[in-house]
């Protein structure tokens, strides 16, 4: 994908394109999306026309993000606290994550983006893996960018599943060299990913929210008060740009 006609001459994006420096793109943008909920509220609408809302802004930024070369994108669909929602809302967002795979599965192939998704995928109902699982294994052999959803997501249970599976394996092939940062990044669910450079929160709130704890030890942190479904490339774009103006110093000087 190119990132010709990404944005209409003269308007605010191809301005925010220009100014940003393609040479020192993020790696990876994880996003937890929020908001959907007073998105939805402000317009007097039920919570889950918010959410119906939000699968607009996941398929402008999926497709921006591609576009501008990222190599992955993390999104934040479904946390394991969520299931404390009620059962109307929780069923909402399975129908919606289903219907956002089955639709957007041709497009992500085409556009050949990597799917993932990651979590305790195996707890979630089997329709809802059925469709995630033919959405891995439709664009598993492709190498553009990694497109990863967090599912039924936690990050200290990640911590926990990642502890257990290297348990497993020390008693399967015996001790493995000490331990260390290198290995347990090895078994996190995302193995082989760079760690996130920025991480990007909608809505305002000053929360991490148990995602990603291990891996955003030195992400740049952006939170814009823009409601997820009011989240388009526009906001991506100056999210970047605020990220380039930053100075990483990873505990350095
Ligand atoms: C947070 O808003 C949002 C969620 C819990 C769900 C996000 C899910 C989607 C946008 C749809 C499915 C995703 C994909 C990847 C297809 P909130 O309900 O907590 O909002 P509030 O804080 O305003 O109540």
């Amino acid at each position: 994908m190119e990132l010709e006609d990404f944005a209409k001459p003269g308007s605010q994006e191809a301005d925010l394109l220009k100014r940003i420096d393609k040479k020192r793109l993020p790696k990876h943008i994880a996003v937890i999306m929020d908001g959907n909920g007073r998105w939805a509220g402000l317009r007097k609408l039920p919570r889950v026309a918010g959410h119906r809302a939000g699968i607009e802004s996941v398929r402008d930024i999926v497709e921006s993000s591609a576009r501008l070369g990222l190599e992955a994108l993390t999104l934040y669909a479904f946390s394991v606290e969520n299931w404390k929602r009620p059962r109307s809302e929780v069923r909402t967002l399975m129908n919606l994550l289903k219907e956002y795979v089955r639709l957007e599965l041709s497009n992500v192939h085409k556009n050949n983006i990597r799917f993932q998704a990651i979590g305790r995928i195996q707890e979630l109902e089997e329709s809802v893996r059925t469709e995630l699982q033919r959405a891995m294994n439709t664009t598993k052999d492709n190498t553009g960018m990694l497109l990863n959803v967090a599912l039924n997501y936690s990050g200290r249970a990640e911590i926990v599943d990642t502890f257990n599976r290297m348990f497993r394996e020390v008693k399967q092939n015996g001790h493995k060299a000490p331990v260390s940062e290198e290995l347990i990044s090895q078994f996190l669910y995302t193995s082989g990913i760079p760690d996130p450079d920025l991480l990007i929160r909608t809505s305002g709130e000053m929360r991490i929210s148990n995602f990603l704890l291990w891996q955003i030890a030195y992400s740049e942190i952006y939170i814009t008060p823009t409601f997820w479904p009011d989240f388009r490339r526009k906001h991506l774009l100056e999210a970047i740009l605020e990220y380039q103006r930053r100075d990483r110093r990873y505990g350095g000087i």
